[in-house]
């Protein structure tokens, strides 16, 4: 078996160590969707309090937080599992339902974190073709193997940022056979007021397979915090709170997040922002004869000129002197694109500008 790839925030990390030597300018790291907007003040201020009970565990529980969500989204705090990020629930998923032999499918261009839970736990990564950078539901279920025990579906997807509409999702729920999990990784739901688009929650009632998966790191902007959740058939929810750590959620992480669930205000602005922002930047590379994917996230896809000295390789290092902080994705396979995350506008111009003098 070969070593896991290194997950993807190393290598933004790297980019930034390198360049912070030069110390010029704030370094403005566009590289891992993170949320240019930082959190709530409400969240803030409850993470702050609860520092000064620091000798106290967290509840191992996470039963305040599971309020909290399913107030929120209409859900029973009894069909969720919260987790030291999402990632925790897609690993430990993988932990539970796949082993060496089985397959654990997904899409060519899909989170990277699938096939890092294929590799952790021995079990076959197969990667099925896209349409047009999106998720083709006909594909993955042509995919499907009497040996695939798990299909991870991010919607919408990192990297490209494109989705499937609720219809096609429900078809995918529908033509599944009953030894597949389904899991509905919608880490970037907050950011999507997109056509037809649905974080998967209604597929989970009456079934025993989906899962769908949400995070705080995203528009919530808690990443650091690490919380996620995880909506699951009761008979998944119990196995998955056996398969968790005991304290897997901080006690500073539940106390900012059940906060940031008070201040959806918070989260619809930076919602609308960032969909602006985004619709201008993609006009703007555009502008620039980049190919840009349309998506619906705080983040974009571009196309760089192929083998050109204004090719993605060259546009990374012409950004990085200018301490701007891009993520090359040939990782995926997608060598001619770069993935830049939303910022604040006046980061964007940075970006912009920064793009404008390397292209004509
Ligand atoms: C599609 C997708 N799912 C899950 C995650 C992991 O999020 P978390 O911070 O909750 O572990 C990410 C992080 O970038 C992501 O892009």
């Amino acid at each position: 078996m070969t070593a896991p790839v290194p997950y993807m925030p190393e290598i933004g990390k790297a980019v930034v160590r390198k360049i912070a030597v030069a110390g010029k300018q704030p370094i403005l790291d566009l590289s891992l969707n993170e949320s240019s907007h930082g959190a709530s003040p409400l969240a803030t201020a409850a993470a702050t309090l609860r520092c000064q009970r620091l000798m106290r565990y967290p509840d191992p529980a996470s039963a305040a937080l599971r309020q909290a969500i399913g107030r929120r989204y209409g859900l029973s705090p009894d069909d969720l599992v919260c987790g030291n990020g999402s990632e925790e629930l897609l690993d430990i998923i993988g932990r539970l339902y796949a082993r060496p032999g089985d397959e654990i499918l997904f899409t060519d261009y899909g989170f990277l974190q699938f096939p890092i839970v294929a590799l952790r736990v021995g079990a076959t990564a197969v990667r099925v073709p896209e349409r047009a950078l999106t998720a083709d539901v006909d594909a993955l279920l042509a995919g499907v193997t009497a040996r695939t025990r798990i299909l991870f579906l991010a919607n919408p997807n990192n990297p490209t940022g494109t989705y499937v509409d609720a219809a096609a999702l429900r078809r995918l729920r529908d033509g599944l056979p009953g030894h597949v999990v389904l899991v509905i990784d919608s880490a970037y739901a907050e950011y999507v007021d997109a056509p037809g688009y649905s974080a998967g929650h209604e597929l989970v009632a009456g079934t025993e397979n989906v899962i769908v998966t949400r995070t705080f790191s995203k528009a919530f902007g808690l990443a650091a915090l690490r919380v996620g959740w995880a909506h699951c058939p009761p008979a998944m929810t119990a196995v998955l709170n056996r398969m968790r750590g005991i304290g897997n959620v901080n006690a500073i992480a539940q106390e900012a997040a059940v906060a940031a669930l008070d201040d959806m205000d918070f989260v619809a602005r930076v919602r609308d922002e960032t969909a602006r922002e985004r619709a201008r930047v993609t006009r703007a590379l555009d502008g620039l004869g980049l190919a840009v994917v349309p998506g619906v996230t705080n983040f974009v896809i571009a196309r760089f000129p192929a083998g050109s000295n204004r090719g993605a390789a060259a546009a990374i290092a012409h950004l990085a002197a200018r301490d701007i902080v891009v993520r090359g994705i040939e990782d995926y396979g997608l060598a001619d694109h770069l993935r830049i995350t939303i910022g604040r506008p006046a980061e964007n111009d940075r970006l912009i500008a920064g793009l404008a003098s390397l292209l004509p």
